[in-house]
């Protein structure tokens, strides 16, 4: 995955702060090289066992802030619509050929700067993104925009005080502390979080955070070689109310409720510039739940425009 600067620039240390590096998967083959026949059947259950523990089952808009491919697009059949927001159009462009336009929007773009109005989602789910934001919190702020009152907030995080990290600081084979409370960088544009750290930052940005479940107590090679994954997925299930207690496991997730104060989006309004954060005008096919036809968005008071290609809204060129 290539770190790119939000406006798809090489990073460097410079342009850092202004705009958060992106790790970029345009083109990637991340469905294949890390999910089919991969050997993650036992993760991949673990956290579907979780998000159908926390997110509420049914709404009315759900986002999958980062959904790649859309692995996890069926747990939102509860929901009227799902909005599959993520910065790779390859990877949104494979999700919409499994899945059509019936219930499912495609968004591509940054999430430092979702191009929605205030208010607008009852709920939002984050797996395996968070991880990679060079600054997290302006991620849950941004989130915390678009969510409406009351609204659910679930993110799923790696988890910098897990057992192998405290074992190997404690062996000395690894130089970063897992106690201390400061995000980890352990590969380019890969951090690790600290339980606590999250539910600080949560709360700074206006979430109420709840429940929080541990998530792939089994992930070891050996382990999943010789037991069988049912096996493993059975344990973890049972496991991950543990999480209330302590979180030692590489995987965490949260689920968060947004402040009952605050915006609620206006009926009708949808999008947002992502430049000038304008109202854009509510494209037919939305209203209708159909497929988008090529075109663009204009953004009336700052013009800039924003292609609509292949069924996907894109925002990604600000
Ligand atoms: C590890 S994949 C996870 C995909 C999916 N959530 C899943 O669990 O299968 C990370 C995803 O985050 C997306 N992503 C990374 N940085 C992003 C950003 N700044 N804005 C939007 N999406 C981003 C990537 O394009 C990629 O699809």
């Amino acid at each position: 995955m290539t770190p790119l600067d939000s406006n798809g620039g090489p990073r460097s240390p410079g342009n850092m702060a202004a705009t958060p590096p992106i790790c970029d998967y345009e083109d990637s083959d991340y469905r294949t090289r890390f999910w089919e026949d991969q050997g993650r059947e036992y993760e991949d259950a673990a956290e579907r066992i979780a998000i159908r523990r926390l997110l509420p089952p049914t709404g009315g808009l759900l986002m999958d802030l980062g959904a790649g491919f859309g692995r996890l697009a069926d747990l939102y059949d509860g929901y009227r619509r799902v909005v599959l927001f993520d910065f790779s159009r390859s990877q949104l462009q494979y999700a919409r050929s499994q899945l059509g336009d019936e219930r499912f929007v495609y968004v591509a773009g940054d999430m430092y700067r979702l191009p929605f109005v205030a208010g607008l989602f009852d709920a939002v789910n984050q797996v395996r993104v968070i991880h990679h934001a060079a600054d997290p919190a302006a991620v849950f702020a941004e989130v915390r925009r678009v969510v409406r009152p009351d609204g659910v907030f679930l993110l799923e995080f790696a988890n910098k005080r897990n057992l192998k990290a405290i074992a190997r600081y404690l062996l000395r084979r690894q130089a970063w502390s897992p106690f201390d409370l400061q995000p980890v960088e352990f590969v380019d544009l890969n951090f690790d979080l600290h339980p606590s750290w999250v539910r600080r930052e949560l709360t700074s940005a206006g979430f109420l955070p709840g429940q929080l479940l541990t998530v792939s107590h089994f992930r070891l090679g050996l382990l999943k070689r010789r037991v069988p994954t049912r096996w493993l997925v059975q344990a973890d299930r049972l496991l991950q109310f543990t999480g209330r207690l302590w979180q030692l496991t590489p995987s965490v997730f949260v689920c968060s409720r947004a402040s009952a104060s605050g915006v609620v989006a206006l009926t009708g309004t949808f999008f947002a510039c992502p430049a000038c954060q304008c109202p854009l005008p509510t494209p037919q096919a939305l209203v209708e739940g159909s497929a988008p036809a090529n075109g663009e968005l204009v953004c009336r008071p700052c013009g800039r425009t924003w292609p609509i290609s292949a069924g996907v809204y894109d925002f990604k060129g600000v």
